[in-house]
């Protein structure tokens, strides 16, 4: 075989194996013995003749071991996020802020692109070669998931190469930070979806989770089977002969270095260094041509292969980007137009009400599960009365339900026209639902009725306040962050921290720890940070711990002056939480290391109805008990002593140590509730006051008597 026969042979082998891989992935057919032996072959032709090799050729793709996780990287640049803007009012404001900052003789050019709903990465090339590649993490710090990028055919493991032929005017950089957007095509998510389905394993809501979701694979092969995209949108650093280009860049003139001197130019270079950069961008001259380009994308957009949730504008030139600069996480030199939230349709099944922090009564709608903004959601937060009698919303009612980026939805109509007539008002609760405590109406905002306008003299027009129902309960568990968090370190759901419950509270998928457990995998994962990996996660951890034993779950409760201890010594004495919660305050009292404030505080926990209500709950979201093992039943168990004087054989401290080895109780003085008062020799007042209760008195001997 000559050079030239080499070189065919080597492109055929290149497609047939490509086909098969494909093939592979996309279709589950057995080819790995004809796959293997074909890239033996093609891999002994690389090695004869190293000119052809390719670093950007599929064989330098295969995805390579699954990792025991991800390891973290520092990112050298900080990974910043953007302000968002949602209307062309908005976006006259951020250019009127912008220019203030800037001399009056600055001329403004626009950059506009659009902005992917996918996931951030950074791509780190040293020499021209793919070496290190991060998702965001929280801009400081972010995951290292080389391997799974790798297997992203448009991102290049080697820079200049394009289109199988190198590029010749282009220098490639010693040093380069490309950062992106890795991304699913919409038919890809359908098609992934279909298998899902078909194995019944669970959807992805959206293309972003689901790009996320592949690249958190810890085995690059499941990321590749996932075909992924990658759009470039910025380069963070760049650096020629070591050194370094950044802004400003208007000195560095020599040939070897690129000349960057706008964000164009930096989409321009990317491109020439062969990445795949999207073609819908733009320089605007003023905020009028953005807004045109704005409103052309937006037609554009439902057609477009992948998931787009608006427009980055950037001030162009860098020098002035440098200008403006970061103020907190985001730069001033940049907005993200958000296109108007999708609508949807669903018809509300019920209205509940969802207590908060504050104790403030939050109506949710309840709704047949629908998809908008291309997540499932079910329910949706009504804020307050007025906006339930504002909208004439009912129980039954067909309505519109809006979704923007990743918050829950809102009801923004009522469709009344769908009627049947058998849609039922509304009324709000006059009991907590939480812990049935009193509520109360309270006004708030605007100004107290009869209040003079002064503007309008004489006119009386009492404003629109806004008025919110509150549980005046203090103790309400709902309104008791702390005890929340107690309970899931009690329950060892470590998934859940702090921050995170008080997310899920402020969203309206929990009031009470009960709620836990009725949470859905879909509940969670359309909230922003959150996504289907780590809602799985969740909710895996929460059935986990649905089984506990009883010390536990009497712990969880956070009686007062329970803890971990007492728990233990009240679920060992009554095994059962139905005996310990019927148990009298005696019987409680009674128990060894059990004293009376402890004893009480116990016995009015079960007494009070709120909290029968909310263990009743907790049953009923299926949180099972595990009983505990009873404590053997010592022979003078239930029994109380009182010893007294000195006693002819044993010490005091041994008769006591006896006693309470055998489970009974030794007290320091006689009431009614003594047994026994064991008497010794000089027995004092503690033998009167036996007499005087009448109760029983022995003597050391028949004392020994009862222990044999
Ligand atoms: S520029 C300063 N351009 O949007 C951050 N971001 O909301 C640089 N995104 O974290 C971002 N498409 O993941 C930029 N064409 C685009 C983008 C884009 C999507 C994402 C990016 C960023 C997030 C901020």
């Amino acid at each position: 075989m000559n050079k030239i026969e080499a070189q065919k042979r080597i492109q055929k082998l290149r497609s047939e194996i490509a086909r098969l891989r494909d093939a592979y992935h996309t279709k589950d057919i057995g080819t790995d013995e004809i796959y293997d032996s074909l890239t033996k072959e093609l891999k002994k032709l690389l090695e004869q003749y190293p000119e052809f090799n390719d670093l950007n050729a599929g064989e330098n793709r295969v995805a390579g071991r699954p990792l025991e996780k991800f390891e973290k990287v520092k990112h050298k640049n900080r990974m910043l996020s953007l302000n968002d803007v949602f209307s062309e009012e908005e976006l006259y404001d951020w250019e009127k802020r912008v220019k203030k900052l800037l001399s009056s003789n600055t001329k403004i050019e626009y950059f506009c692109e659009v902005k992917f709903d996918g996931l951030a990465v950074s791509l780190i090339y040293e020499k021209g070669k793919f070496v290190r590649g991060a998702t965001r993490g929280d801009g400081f710090i972010g995951e290292d998931i080389t391997q799974n990028l790798k297997t992203i055919k448009s991102i290049p493991l080697e820079l200049g190469h394009r289109m199988s032929t190198w590029t010749s005017d282009v220098q490639v950089p010693d040093y380069i930070e490309v950062r992106g957007e890795a991304l699913m095509a919409k038919k890809t998510l359908i098609s992934l979806n279909k298998q899902n389905e078909s194995e019944e394993k669970q959807l992805f809501a959206n293309t972003r989770n689901a790009a996320a979701g592949s690249l958190r694979q810890l085995d690059p092969k499941l990321s590749a089977e996932r075909k992924l995209f990658f759009s470039p949108y910025d380069i963070a650093e760049i650096k020629y002969n070591n050194l370094a280009v950044k802004p400003p860049l208007g000195g560095f003139t020599a040939k070897s270095r690129s000349d960057l001197k706008t964000h164009s130019e930096k989409h321009r270079l990317l491109e020439k260094l062969g990445f795949q950069v999207d073609k819908n961008d733009a320089i605007c001259k003023n905020m009028e041509e953005v807004i045109i380009f704005i409103k052309k994308f937006e037609k554009i957009r439902p057609d477009f292969p992948y998931g787009t949730d608006g427009v980055v504008i950037s001030i162009d030139d860098l020098k002035t980007q440098e200008i403006l600069g970061v103020v907190g996480k985001a730069p001033r030199y940049m907005a993200a137009f958000k296109y108007p939230a999708e609508k949807a349709t669903t018809v509300v099944k019920d209205i509940k009400i969802n207590v908060g922090r504050t104790g403030v009564l939050t109506p949710l709608a309840i709704f047949e599960p629908t998809t908008v903004a291309g997540s499932t959601v079910s329910k949706a937060t009504l804020h307050n009365m007025d906006q339930i009698e504002r909208l004439d919303l009912r129980i039954g009612d067909t309505v519109v339900i809006e979704k923007a980026g990743d918050v829950i939805p809102k009801v923004v109509e009522v469709l009344t026209r769908m009627r049947t007539g058998k849609e039922k008002k509304f009324k709000m609760v006059s009991e907590c639902p939480v812990c049935g405590g009193d509520v109360e109406k309270k006004e708030s905002g605007g100004k107290k009725p009869g209040f003079k306008n002064s503007k309008k003299p004489g006119f009386e027009e009492p404003e629109k306040l806004s008025v919110a129902f509150y549980c005046i309960n203090p103790k309400c568990p709902a309104k008791n962050e702390r005890s929340l968090v107690h309970f899931v370190s009690a329950f060892e759901i470590y998934e859940l921290g702090p921050k995170i419950l008080r997310r899920f509270k402020d969203e309206g998928l929990i009031t009470d720890a009960a709620d836990i457990f009725t949470l859905q995998k879909e509940d969670i994962a359309p909230l922003e940070r959150f996504g289907e990996k780590s809602a799985e996660n969740i909710i895996k951890e929460i059935n986990l711990k649905k089984k506990i034993p009883f010390s536990k779950f009497l712990f969880a409760l956070g009686i007062l002056h329970v803890g971990e201890e007492t728990a233990r010594d009240l679920a060992t004495n009554f095994g059962t939480l139905e005996k310990l919660s019927k148990a009298q305050l005696e019987e409680i009292n009674e128990i060894e290391n059990i004293g009376p404030a402890v004893s009480e505080s116990v016995y009015k926990y079960f007494r009070d109805k709120s909290n029968l209500s909310f263990i009743e709950k907790l049953l009923k979201n299926g949180v099972i008990i595990e009983k505990a093992e009873k404590k053997q039943k010592g022979k003078l168990s239930g029994l109380n002593f009182v010893l007294t004087g000195t006693l002819p054989t044993i010490s005091r401290a041994l008769a006591k140590e006896k006693i309470i080895s055998l489970g009974g109780k030794v007290s320091g003085s006689v009431s009614k509730n003594t047994s026994y008062v064991v008497a010794g020799e000089e027995a004092g007042s503690k033998l009167t006051n036996a007499q005087k209760l009448g109760v029983k008195i022995i003597n050391e001997k028949e004392f020994l008597d009862m222990l044999k």
